[in-house]
């Protein structure tokens, strides 16, 4: 779909300083559907048929249904068919009446308003106004009140305002409060969400006919939307509870300030949210350092425990436990570390391997040989492939080497992890040169703990695969590890 800049030159044929005029009119204009309770169109002759009009942009009122359902934007319109518009075009004032326009099918009430930038209209800003349902209520005349000025704002190119859009994320919208202070700065009506906003910040009066400063607020910003006839906005907190923003929008009449719009919108639950969120990020830090703590813990106690028993069984199997409990603090140590989502896996395979070293190595001298890297991770990835290469690095250090005599003090083999990124796979091969895993060995057996997590890892939590293979003696001998996981686990 093209966009409004698109458009309008290559269907409107319009400068570049008329066309930034549009998109700033554009980014503020959902403001003014509001206050008019109407769909806006915004509609320019096309260059190329001086009887053709093209829709550059459209924008739906928040409070009120639409009744211009189809996406009329890049359309092209007849403009005998658009008669009001056209004759706005034509003679650069504001035109209304009924009209029933084939994209609303029922009589509607149309405004044409002409769009000046730089003294020269360059398109008509269009009001669709479907049936109103009962008098309108004080509130909705004041709305429109302030449309009224707006829209003369427009026809005399002072709005939109240079300096900044008066509507987008995280200003205050028509529906969250509106102040409307008179030329003296009193206030001629208030809704009552702005009233009650302004009783959160300690104003008790009843503010009709008072100033801000007669009701004990003194807004900086709305000194200088007066002053610089511009768009200002302003927090107010009280104490830790309480936030409102005042968005002062002055309404100018021939360059100087008439009247100011001050949009009112109560921050205080975003403001709590905000503090709750950061709050929250520092808990996740004390716990990450409590987990750590607790692990440490635990791998001393299981240590100490290991070097109680008798039996040389229980010291085996307590140590194991311990070093299962210390790879898993290794990588928890990194995923506290790293910010966001993805860790460095080549410092996890580090630490990996000095641990692997330092625990298994004691009994059996092994050298273990990195190659290749996998650079930074997802921690759905990192984390259970992390765990499974500290189980086949322990597994071959501890199994194929079994024929080693503590006699013999150099080392009898050599156990490689080889690491690399094949498209979109993690590929991870642990290899050994010792005895080999046999010919009945089968994965799907079930096996001891060990290779358990490490199937149920590498398979279902990572959707992975892994082969372990016997190295024919002509090759080297020994056992092949390899496992392949896709880098989005997530899936
Ligand atoms: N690299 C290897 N070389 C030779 N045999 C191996 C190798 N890896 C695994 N095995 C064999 O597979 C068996 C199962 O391994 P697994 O890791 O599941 O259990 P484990 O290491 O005996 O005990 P644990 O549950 O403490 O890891 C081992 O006991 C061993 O016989
Ligand atoms: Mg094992």
């Amino acid at each position: 779909m093209a966009t409004l800049a698109e458009l309008a030159a290559a269907r409107a044929g319009l400068g570049e300083p008329a066309i930034d005029h549009l998109l700033r009119l554009t980014a503020s204009w959902s403001l003014l559907a509001d206050l008019a309770f109407s769909d806006m169109v915004l509609m320019a002759p096309d260059a190329d048929d001086p009887e053709a009009l093209v829709v550059l942009g459209q924008v739906r009122p928040n409070n009120r249904a639409t009744v211009v359902t189809p996406d009329l934007v890049g359309t092209s319109h007849r403009a005998a068919d658009w008669p009001l518009v056209h004759r706005s075009l034509a003679e650069g004032e504001r035109v209304t009446g009924y009209a029933s326009p084939e994209v609303v099918g029922e009589p509607t009430l149309v405004w044409a308003i002409p769009v000046r930038a730089n003294g020269a209209v360059v398109a008509a800003l269009v009001r669709l106004q479907g049936p109103m349902r009962g008098p309108s209520s004080l509130y909705e005349q004041a709305y429109l009140s302030i449309f009224v000025r707006l829209c003369d704002m427009v026809a005399a190119s002072s709005f939109p305002f240079r300096e900044d859009d008066v509507a987008g994320p995280g200003l205050p919208r028509v529906g969250d409060g509106i102040i409307l202070l008179d030329a003296e700065g009193r206030v001629d009506f208030a809704t009552p969400n702005a009233v009650n906003a302004l009783h959160r910040v300690g104003v008790a009066l009843s503010v009709e006919g008072r100033t801000l400063p007669e009701l004990g607020l003194r807004l900086r910003a709305l000194e200088r939307a007066r002053a610089f006839a511009m768009p200002t906005l302003e927090e107010v907190d009280r104490g830790s509870d309480v936030a409102i923003v005042f968005h002062c929008v002055p309404l100018l009449e021939d360059d100087r300030t008439s009247a100011v719009m001050v949009l009112v919108r109560d921050v205080s639950d975003l403001r709590r949210l905000n503090r709750v969120v950061l709050s929250k990020e520092a808990a996740v830090r004390e716990v990450h350092h409590r987990v750590k703590n607790n692990l440490q813990t635990i791998s001393s106690l299981l240590r100490l425990q290991a070097r109680r028993s008798l039996e040389r069984e229980t010291r085996t199997a307590l140590l194991e436990a311990e070093r299962r409990v210390r790879s898993i603090a290794v990588v928890h140590e990194v995923l506290s570390r790293e910010p966001g989502e993805d860790v460095s896996f080549d410092e996890i395979v580090r630490s990996l391997v000095l641990l692997v070293e330092d625990t298994v190595l004691a009994l059996h001298p092994v050298e273990i040989v990195v190659s290749g890297e996998l650079g930074v991770l997802s921690t759905d990835v990192a984390t259970p492939l992390a765990v499974a290469l500290a189980e086949l690095l322990t597994n071959a250090v501890e199994h194929a080497f079994v024929d080693f005599t503590d006699a013999d003090p150099s080392p009898v083999g050599v156990v490689t992890l080889r690491l690399a990124r094949h498209g979109d796979e993690a590929i991870a091969e642990v290899r050994d040169n010792g005895v080999g895993v046999g010919p009945d060995f089968s994965l799907d057996a079930p096996t001891s703990l060990g290779l358990s997590i490490v199937r149920d890892l590498v398979r279902t939590q990572m959707r992975g695969t892994i082969e372990i293979t016997t190295v024919e003696p002509a090759a080297g001998g020994g056992t092949l590890v390899r496992v392949e996981v896709p880098l989005d686990a997530r899936r």
